[in-house]
């Protein structure tokens, strides 16, 4: 028997033990195995849960009882959890997480500490919920040099846009919903200012080149400056707007990584991935473009991949084979300044004003715009370029065009 404890009984905990316990015929015959739920972690009593005789609050318990082996960790953030974390790969147990805060800040730590007490440490739901990514690119895409990643990585912001664009609603009404479902963050500030889209592209990134990037070196906007203008200008063009992590590959091997709002044409399978769904691109030297679609945030579809890495975990307790990048470091990162692509700019000014200093552009226009509104396409150019080209003029909104 191999016994499983639950730090944190949030959304995505409760979810592992649901799955745990709903599925655990078909997790045993897979495993060959029998998985028990043995405690559940958390400050708070659930007298009237299923698993009330499973929850304790004393993390020592969990981490000296010998008969526990995997160590689920759910609580989230970078303190507690990362303690915990510690503490329970010091004792020799496996720990899986959907932390992606602790990943992408720890991760390298993490991983050396799990390889020298010879244990795994799993992070599968740290990155597109349910989606199966972190294995696939560290295993199936093995052998290719990786190009670039380009994903919609926050299913939040992600719904809130489709929302937006399809249901005309207003930014907070929409976000309202998304927490209504349980989708965001306990502070929705991660979601929508991007943090938590960071925190995912650098922990791929990590992966898919080799060397730990860090979400300081990762800049980072969210959509909290887009507007119903915005996407109504970017429908007469035939695009739409999504929340975009990317990290590519320059020629010296160094990664450019940031995280922004971009205009996608229709035409773009990432443009017609809607509501809470994520989706993943790859470019690989030998594969070309692969993609990965699914659900990237709620309660079972992120349990799905957290117990999928318990049962890994299980099959493999006495294996070698560990998940492993190396340090990070400024050499790792070059900022995306010198990255160039055409933009979307809405601004006060006159058009004349425009063609004069950007020669040809693609003018965009939308009904109700008030007067004085321009909205156009440049061609491709670098941020310095056009923030020269823009001087003196009052900026509404610039985003990156995805060619
Ligand atoms: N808040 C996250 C999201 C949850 O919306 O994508 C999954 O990481």
């Amino acid at each position: 028997m191999i016994n499983v404890a639950i730090l944190g009984f949030g959304v995505v905990g409760s979810g592992v033990a649901e799955v745990l316990t709903t599925n655990a015929g078909h997790i045993d015959q897979k495993t060959d195995n029998l998985i028990r739920l043995k405690y559940i972690l958390d400050v708070r009593e659930f007298p009237d849960s299923p698993y009330a005789s499973q929850v304790i609050h004393d993390f020592s318990i969990i981490e000296q009882d010998p008969e526990v082996q995997i160590v689920v960790e759910t609580i989230g953030g970078a303190k507690i959890a990362k303690e915990f974390t510690e503490r329970a790969l010091r004792a020799g147990k496996c720990v899986v997480t959907s932390n992606k805060e602790l990943v992408a800040e720890h991760g390298v730590e993490l991983l050396e500490l799990a390889k020298a007490n010879g244990v795994h440490y799993l992070f599968e739901a740290s990155v597109g919920g349910g989606i199966p990514i972190i294995r696939p690119l560290n295993q199936c895409l093995a052998a290719n040099e990786i190009e670039e990643i380009c994903g919609i990585l926050n299913g939040t912001t992600n719904y809130i846009l489709t929302r937006m664009i399809k249901g005309g609603l207003s930014f907070d009404a929409a976000l309202k919903e998304a927490q209504r479902n349980g989708y965001a963050e306990q502070d929705p500030t991660a979601d929508i200012e991007g943090h938590d889209a960071c925190r995912k592209i650098c922990i791929l990134a990590s992966l898919a080149f080799g060397r730990h990037v860090y979400p300081r070196q990762v800049p980072t906007e969210g959509i909290t400056h887009v507007t119903l203008a915005d996407v109504a200008y970017a429908d007469t063009c035939g695009k739409k707007i999504k929340l975009l992590g990317r990290a590519i590959r320059q020629e010296d091997g160094k990664i450019c990584a940031y995280v922004a709002p971009h205009l996608v044409d229709c035409e773009n399978p990432l443009a017609g991935v809607e509501d809470v769904f994520n989706a993943i691109s790859i470019r690989g030297n030998a594969i070309g473009d692969v993609m990965f679609y699914g659900r990237g945030a709620g309660k079972l579809p992120t349990a799905s991949a957290v117990v999928a890495d318990v049962m890994d975990a299980a099959r493999h307790l006495n294996s070698k084979r560990q998940l492993y990048w190396g340090p990070g470091g400024e050499d790792v990162t070059v900022p995306m300044d010198g990255l160039s692509c055409p933009w979307y700019v809405r601004a006060n000014a006159k058009t004349e004003a425009i063609k004069a200093v950007f020669g040809t552009v693609s003018f965009l226009a939308r009904p109700g715009a008030p007067a004085g509104e321009v909205a156009f396409l440049t061609g491709a150019m670098d941020r310095s370029s056009l923030d020269q080209k823009l001087a003196g003029v009052e900026q509404l909104s610039i985003m990156r065009v995805l060619d």
